[in-house]
């Protein structure tokens, strides 16, 4: 098989790669190993930048989201039992974010990429990316058992954190930043009503906690647990009782309850590839970094870096300059670091380690307070939640 730019990885970077090629007419081949239902089933994001909605729109993947994604205009910021509300319109210019799952978003992607665009192989596990620093790059690939090779002219790894692209930058030209935190999230869905209109971040003693949804109807909740937590643990009553202590006001705010239909944990960590392109081999999404959840940055950052390499790709073929993608990896990891720094700040400043000093509580307390009383400290925090610009 051969093709333009072999795409591993069918998540938000893979689907939205193909589509931005097939918009500008570059075909593609996205090799996924895992199957249609489990990639479009699978829980995570929730958040969308105004840059991403913009994106999908353009890319005309946008008309779900447009009717059914639920426009957010703040956050509200919750510690020692009081509220403050962060209006990012007021703040930013007129910016906000949509609230529309990484799920839906991965339908929409397959659904147009399965009718308009080029192959998407499902079960089909890339191997390996060979020969990345030639002008024919090839991924090796299992698909129904047998062994069969993609010649591309160029390879984009969009696999995730535990994919295979990466391994193919020698371990001696690469460079890994690396944190991880002693707490995961515990995340459930439950079908009852959101019990507030914006989503919720809350600081506590016990912890943190998130209020989040997917639909006027589901809400998605998160309880800060400590690292190796089995979801199993927690029984539901256990959790929503939980939740009410976090969540707790010095008003008559209530937490409503509902039947659970999902449980999970999700580990922590901070993760930077550097650089993030190895001769013709791009490393695009979580395949070169990730970020703590707290920032909501994760899916953002996938997108961003895609449609940077599309943008050079399309440059290239239009004035014949490499420039764009030499300058590829250089790009994205200014806008990577602007959002580890991000994600870092909102989880150190709601989470507490279970090893907190009483000094640290204080100070985290006092960063709080100053965000809820200057709009210097408060525009900061909005301009950085919804989205740094590409670069
Ligand atoms: P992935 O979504 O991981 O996709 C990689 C794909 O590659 C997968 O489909 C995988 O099956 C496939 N693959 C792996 N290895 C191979 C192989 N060898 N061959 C073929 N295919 C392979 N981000 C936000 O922006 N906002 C949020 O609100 C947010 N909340 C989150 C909440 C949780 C609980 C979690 C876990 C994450 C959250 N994130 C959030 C992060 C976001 O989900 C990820 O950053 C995003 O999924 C990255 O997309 P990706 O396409 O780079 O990688
Ligand atoms: C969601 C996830 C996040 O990491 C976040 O910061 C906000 C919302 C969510 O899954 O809804």
């Amino acid at each position: 098989m051969r093709t333009t730019v072999g795409i591993i990885g069918a998540g938000p970077a893979g689907l939205l790669l193909a589509r931005l090629l097939r918009n500008a007419g570059i075909d593609s081949v996205v090799l996924e190993s895992r199957d249609r239902d489990y990639v479009e089933r699978r829980q995570r994001a929730g958040i969308l930048e105004q840059g991403t909605v913009d994106v999908l729109r353009e890319a005309g993947a946008g008309e779900r989201m447009d009717r059914e994604g639920l426009r957010h205009d703040g956050i509200e910021l919750r510690f020692d039992k009081k509220r403050h509300r962060v209006d990012f319109p007021a703040l930013t210019g007129g910016r906000s974010v949509m609230v529309y799952a990484q799920t839906e978003v991965c339908k929409d992607l397959i659904a147009l990429q399965l009718k308009e665009g080029g192959p998407l192989l499902f079960e089909t596990e890339a191997l390996a990316v060979e020969g990345a620093d030639t002008d024919r790059p090839r991924v090796r690939f299992r698909r129904e058992g047998v062994e069969d090779v993609l010649e591309c002219e160029y390879v984009v790894g969009c696999d995730g954190f535990w994919g295979v692209a990466r391994k193919a930058v020698p371990a001696g030209l690469a460079r890994t930043f690396e944190r991880t935190y002693p707490f995961g999230w515990l995340g459930i869905l439950a079908d009852v009503a959101p019990s507030h209109d914006e989503l919720v971040y809350a600081r506590h003693d016990r912890g943190f906690a998130l209020l989040s949804m997917r639909s006027p109807s589901v809400s998605r909740l998160y309880l800060q647990v400590p690292a190796g937590t089995d979801a199993e643990q927690w029984g539901d009553e256990e959790i929503w009782a939980e939740l009410e202590r976090r969540f707790e006001t010095a008003d008559d705010w209530r937490l409503e309850r509902g039947p659970i239909t999902q449980k999970s944990v999700t580990p922590m960590r901070s993760y930077v590839h550097e650089p993030m392109r190895h001769g013709r081999l791009y490393l695009a999404g979580d395949a070169a970094h990730i970020v703590p959840p707290t920032g909501a940055k994760g899916l953002n950052l996938a997108v961003g870096d895609v449609v940077t390499f599309a943008r050079a790709l399309v440059h290239r073929r239009e004035t014949g300059s490499e420039d764009l993608l030499d300058a590829y990896s250089a790009t994205c990891l200014r806008r990577v670091w602007q959002a580890e720094r991000f994600s870092y700040d909102m989880t150190t400043l709601l989470h507490r380690a279970p090893d907190a000093t009483p000094f640290e509580d204080r100070l985290a307390t006092a960063r709080l307070e100053r965000i809820a009383s200057s709009r210097a400290a408060e525009t900061d925090l909005a301009e950085a939640y919804t989205g740094f610009p590409l670069g």
